[in-house]
């Protein structure tokens, strides 16, 4: 099948040209994102591969359509980005990735935590600075303390264990409790008492019209003062500016961000040497207590393998007129 890959990075380019040695598409890579403006680029194919910040709204979709696209084949997991409905009236499939090594994106949450909790990022500058002085990088024994996890599914549950396996005691909160995580030491607690009781907290659920802005004004408030709040999922989940708020006046202790809400305009692109006109962003970046890595959970050899083999396995299901088992 003739395939449009919008928004591609050269690592794109690299392992999708090895893994479709196995599958013998035809592909042709963009830099340029999805939208209203680059469906013209569009030529003999039928299906197009976009990532996360690649929007599929109703009038993308349409034109999609005009242009002959019957398959929207998604190189990621979460789907926020795509009007579902829109495509299922326009007769255009969705597929993704719903899961690629987990492993990736909980151990990035975790080196957050880490790095912000031993200050990592302040030693590495001192030490090539000659200066071992320590004062400003005492950190807490992540042993004993409290860890709160909102969404267990695939990303979540291995993020619990690995917490489990430091000695913390694991909270955590998700629509479909998982019996496994019980049995491996969890404790299932409504929402609310992982925001009270939690020294740490992680964010593993999807973004949808219920999560958006789960962490706003008022559930910061209820959360211990001096709390970690890590955020690998996606930006929405957050009300940023409550939280610039929380750490100017100290409520929040330390944030870690691979994801925020106004990403698209920024993330995976170089703009050094440009002046930033994203405020918040730039105001988030001053802080000695904030971490903010530019939605690189996914990016481990492991996971882009199977990105490749698991996007181009669903197209030639779709294709082949085979069940398309990573439908949405
Ligand atoms: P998943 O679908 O396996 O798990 C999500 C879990 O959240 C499910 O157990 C679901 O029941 C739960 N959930 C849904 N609504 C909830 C709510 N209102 N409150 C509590 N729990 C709720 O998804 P997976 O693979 O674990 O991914 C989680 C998220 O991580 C994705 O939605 C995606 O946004 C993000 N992600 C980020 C990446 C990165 O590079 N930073 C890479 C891959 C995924």
């Amino acid at each position: 099948m003739d395939i449009l890959f919008f928004s591609t990075q050269p690592y794109d380019k690299a392992y999708f040209t090895a893994a479709n040695e196995s599958f013998h598409h035809r592909l042709r890579f963009l830099e340029y994102p999805l939208n209203e403006d680059n469906t013209a680029l569009i030529k003999q194919e039928q299906a197009v591969c976009v990532f996360v910040n690649d929007k599929a709204d109703a009038h993308v979709l349409g034109l999609l359509k005009e242009k002959g696209i019957s398959l929207l084949a998604l190189r990621c997991a979460g789907f926020n980005n795509v009007d579902l409905k829109a495509a299922a009236s326009l007769g255009i499939k969705v597929v993704r990735v719903p899961a690629y090594s987990p492993h990736a994106v909980a151990e990035h949450a975790i080196t957050l935590i880490l790095a912000l909790n031993r200050k990592i990022y302040k030693s590495y500058n001192r030490v090539r600075d000659n200066n071992f002085t320590l004062s400003g990088l005492e950190g807490f024994d992540l042993y004993g303390k409290t860890v709160g996890v909102i969404g267990t599914g695939n990303i979540g549950a291995v993020f619990c264990r690995i917490m489990l396996g430091f000695g913390c005691q694991v909270l955590a909160h998700d629509l479909y409790p998982h019996e496994g995580l019980v049995k491996a030491g969890a404790t299932y607690v409504s929402r609310e008492t992982i925001l009270s009781s939690s020294d740490i907290i992680s964010l593993h659920c999807p973004l949808n019209e219920d999560t958006r802005h789960l962490i706003n004004g008022h559930s910061i408030a209820q959360m211990k003062p001096g709390v970690m709040l890590i955020n690998t999922s996606r930006g929405g989940l957050i009300d940023t500016k409550a939280v610039v708020e929380a750490l100017k006046n100290g409520h929040i202790g330390a944030l870690g961000i691979d994801v925020y809400e106004q990403e698209e305009q920024l993330f995976f692109q170089n703009f050094s040497g440009t002046i930033i006109q994203d405020d918040v962003l730039s105001r988030l970046t001053t802080f000695p207590n904030v971490l903010v890595t530019a939605h690189q959970g996914f990016f481990t050899k492991e996971a882009l393998t199977q990105i490749a083999n698991t996007t181009l396995q669903n197209i030639s299901s779709f294709e082949k007129g085979e069940p398309l088992v990573n439908a949405l």
